[in-house]
């Protein structure tokens, strides 16, 4: 006894924004653990999937529509949703409200965002920090580009439910080959998070990581590569 038939099974697992850098590293990771894979991104972005086309499932359409993202999830035991609030149309509250109200009940729903979002107000920030935040974000919504409050009202309303949620909020990122799981921690001005500075690759390595991690339920991680940006 022990394992219940479902845990058994392969698990599916859909990934909301899978064209984008991060989503395409969490195709990698999840594809490499063995999960059928359903990927959501726009209807011009399905190219961007073309390598991986013959081993996952592509539904395209705007992450924010709901019809398209019940489609995606249906089945699935877990749905890994790439946030970024582009434009100034609610994208990012549009597209977590979607996957909240149409994953199955008992699917980890597992979101990425920044340093910036903070659960419980108790991380401490960098004067440098706030600012860059502040201009950066200002000038984004001036230009209608992004608006920095949508995600953090996403991420306002996920901290809200009782799902089986994960944020994942990423420090500053680079490229390169995987240096291992990132280190977390619940706030950003933990010691451990010193580096600031994570391979694309790891952060979504630590989104998929997060599917079998229970522990990681209804916790905002912060996390950070453990060593410097001078490794090959
Ligand atoms: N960039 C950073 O320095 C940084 C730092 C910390 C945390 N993060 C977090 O990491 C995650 C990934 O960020 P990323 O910068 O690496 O981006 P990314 O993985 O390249 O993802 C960008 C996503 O946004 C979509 N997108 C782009 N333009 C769009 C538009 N006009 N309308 C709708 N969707 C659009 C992309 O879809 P298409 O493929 O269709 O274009 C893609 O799914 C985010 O949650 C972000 O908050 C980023």
């Amino acid at each position: 006894m022990g394992h219940d038939a479902k845990s058994e099974k392969t698990k599916r697992v859909c990934i909301v924004g899978a064209s984008g850098k991060l989503g395409r590293y969490m195709i990698e990771h999840a594809l490499e653990r063995g999960y059928e894979v359903v990927g959501v991104c726009r209807a011009s972005s399905v190219g961007k999937l073309s390598e991986v086309a013959d081993r996952i499932t592509i539904v395209p359409g705007a992450t924010n529509d709901p019809d398209v993202i019940a489609e995606a999830v249906a089945g699935c035991d877990a749905v890994l949703t790439v946030l970024v609030p582009y434009g100034v149309r609610d994208y990012s509250s549009g597209t977590a409200q979607a996957v909240m109200d149409h994953a199955p009940e008992h699917a980890r729903l597992i979101f990425s965002c920044g340093w910036h979002i903070t659960r419980d107000g108790e991380d401490e920030y960098s004067r440098m920090f706030l600012a860059i935040v502040a201009v950066a974000g200002w000038l984004a919504r001036l230009f209608r580009y992004v608006d920095l409050d949508d995600q953090v009202e996403a991420c306002r309303r996920i901290f809200a439910s009782d799902r089986r949620w994960t944020v994942v909020r990423g420090s500053d990122l680079e490229e390169g080959p995987s240096q291992g799981l990132p280190a977390w921690s619940s706030h950003v001005q933990d010691p451990i998070l010193a580096n600031n500075m994570t391979r694309r690759t790891d952060f979504a390595l630590f989104m998929v990581a997060a599917i079998e991690d229970d522990a990681l339920i209804q916790k905002a991680p912060a996390i950070s590569g453990v060593s410097g940006s001078s490794e090959p």
